[in-house]
Formats: structure tokens, C-alpha cells, sequence
């Protein structure tokens, strides 16, 4: 049960929010992401697959695929939205072997089942306590089995010069929201690493990929910056100023758009690889 007032029911509170148009604007993000990850994982048939923080199923649904019908793919998140239309992606699809669960994956148990591979992806930042959730993800996991935690791995110096509006009016907790710090686990390969090994995980690696976006106007930048959980930083903004933020926005994106007008930036991304010990 989430404590109301909580850090993570504003979370979920956020996802609900925006889980009408999250990965829905046109922008390719989440999908291919979710395909850098899975490619790292290499489902096989017959696994049974466990995605933390699952939103609208960028790799569940996908893992849903790989492992095929004879098995399951378990789908969590704290967002009831999310799960809502992630069940309605997995019916449309006729993924019969996909399960959704509203669960906080801080602290998450699952009545004892368990799986031979995990994944999560851009979730671990959201979470008040990563180094004891993912020490908690360890059960879950039958021995050998694996494990896969993407998370962002820097950002773009063109794209930090337009996030740079916010900043302004940003707590410090969603400052850096992206890379989630300059210290700490997320700055680093090999702060992942040790966190994922301190969680008592084996073999712990970690791939590095990067997705281009891109975003044909300043109207998708804006409709993109809604949709994800960058809507956070616009709502710290006073209403009555988010007109002046655009057009700051607007001014700093046009620095940095093609003579198409196409704004094209790089996302870097860490996949932090490991397995339970068998
Ligand atoms: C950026 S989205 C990523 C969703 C999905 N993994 C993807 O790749 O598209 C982050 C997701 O984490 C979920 N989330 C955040 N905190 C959570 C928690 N404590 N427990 C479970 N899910 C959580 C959010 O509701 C949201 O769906």
C-alpha cells in the first residue's frame, strides 16, 4: 500500500497523469530502447519474464514476444494508468501470456513465484531506496537467472542547453532528473555495477548503447516533454510563466535544428547486466 503523500505515490500520481500519451506523440524513445535492452538480455522461449516498472510495455511486451506462448511475462508498476493500458496493449496484440500487476518495486514480492530473467527499464531513478530495491529483485529470480537495469548514461550537451529552461524553478530532486546526478550510482558504469554486485548479483557487466531522437518540430519537443516524466519539471513551473519557458525552449531547440528544421539529439544509455549467483 502506498503511503498517501509519498514520494512514491507523486510518482504514480505523475505516470497516472500522463499515461494517455506516454511513448504517444511520435517520437521513437521508449521502443527502441526497449529493443537495445532485450537485445543485451537474449530472451529465449519458454522463459519466465518479470519486468519492473513496466509503464505501457515498451519490454514486456516485446519480451512477451520472445518468450512465446508457453510461458509468462509478469508486467509491474506502481502507476494504475499504466498497467490499465498496458493490459489493453497486450489484449489488442493477442499476447495471452502477459500479466499486469499494480506492485511498488521498492519492496516488491511476488507470493513467492519466480522468474529466470528481470528487467527495468528507466525506472531505478524513480525509486526512494535503489540500492535495497534491487537487493529485494534477488528472490525474485530463480538461481542463474538474469538480470537487466537500463538507465541513462549522460545527456546530450545540446539537449541539456534546452533542459536548462527548467532549471530555474526545479527542486533539488529533479535537478539533473535525467542522469540523476553527477555522484552517486547513476553517474557511472561502474557505480551501477557495484550496486547491482552489493545487491548480491554475479557476472555483473554492463553494455553501453545511445538512441537517436528526434523531434520534427518544437510542437513534438513540447508534446514529447509532457509525455514523459519531464512533465514533472513543467509542473514545477508557475503556470503563468510556462509560456516564457516555451518560447526560451523554442529559442535554444532552434540553435539547435537541421536546415529541415528536424531537431535531432542523442540519447546515451547504460544496460547494467548480472545474474543470481546459481
Ligand atoms: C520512464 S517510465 C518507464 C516505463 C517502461 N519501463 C518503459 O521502458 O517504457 C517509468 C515507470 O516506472 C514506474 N514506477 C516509478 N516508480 C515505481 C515504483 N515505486 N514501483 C513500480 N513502478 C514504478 C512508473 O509508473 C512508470 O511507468
Amino acid at each position: 500500500m502506498t503511503e498517501p503523500g509519498s514520494p512514491t505515490a507523486g510518482v504514480a500520481r505523475l505516470f497516472d497523469a500522463l499515461a494517455d500519451v506516454y511513448d504517444g506523440v511520435g517520437v521513437d524513445f521508449f521502443q527502441p530502447i526497449a529493443a537495445q535492452l532485450l537485445s543485451a538480455m537474449a530472451p529465449r522461449p519458454g522463459e519466465r519474464w518479470l519486468d519492473v516498472g513496466c509503464g505501457r510495455g515498451a519490454v514486456l511486451l516485446q519480451a512477451a514476444q520472445a518468450v512465446g506462448p508457453t510461458s509468462t511475462a509478469t508486467g509491474v508498476d506502481i502507476s494504475e494508468a499504466m498497467v490499465v493500458s498496458c493490459r489493453d496493449s497486450a489484449r489488442r496484440l493477442g499476447l495471452d501470456n502477459v500479466v499486469v500487476e499494480v506492485a511498488d518495486a521498492q519492496g516488491l514480492s511476488l507470493d513467492g513465484e519466480t522468474f529466470d530473467a528481470l528487467t527495468s527499464c528507466l525506472v531505478l531513478f524513480f525509486l526512494p531506496d535503489p540500492s535495497q530495491a534491487v537487493r529485494g529483485w534477488l528472490p525474485l529470480l530463480a538461481p542463474g537467472g538474469r538480470i537487466g537495469i537500463t538507465t541513462f548514461g549522460g545527456l546530450d550537451q545540446r539537449w541539456k542547453d534546452v533542459d536548462e529552461v527548467f532549471e530555474p524553478y526545479l527542486p533539488p530532486a529533479l535537478r539533473d532528473a535525467r542522469t540523476s546526478g553527477a555522484s552517486g550510482p547513476f553517474a557511472s558504469d561502474a557505480g551501477m555495477e557495484d550496486l547491482v554486485r552489493d545487491a548480491g548479483f554475479s557476472d555483473v557487466r554492463t553494455v553501453l548503447g545511445s538512441i537517436p531522437v528526434r523531434f520534427a518540430d518544437d510542437d513534438q519537443w513540447h508534446a514529447f516533454s509532457w509525455s514523459t516524466g519531464q512533465r514533472a519539471m513543467w509542473l514545477a513551473v508557475p503556470e503563468d510563466e510556462r509560456p516564457a519557458v516555451r518560447a526560451e525552449a523554442k529559442r535554444r531547440l532552434a540553435r539547435h535544428a537541421g536546415p529541415d528544421g528536424v531537431i535531432e539529439f542523442e540519447q546515451p544509455l547504460r544496460h547494467t547486466l548480472a545474474r543470481r549467483p546459481a
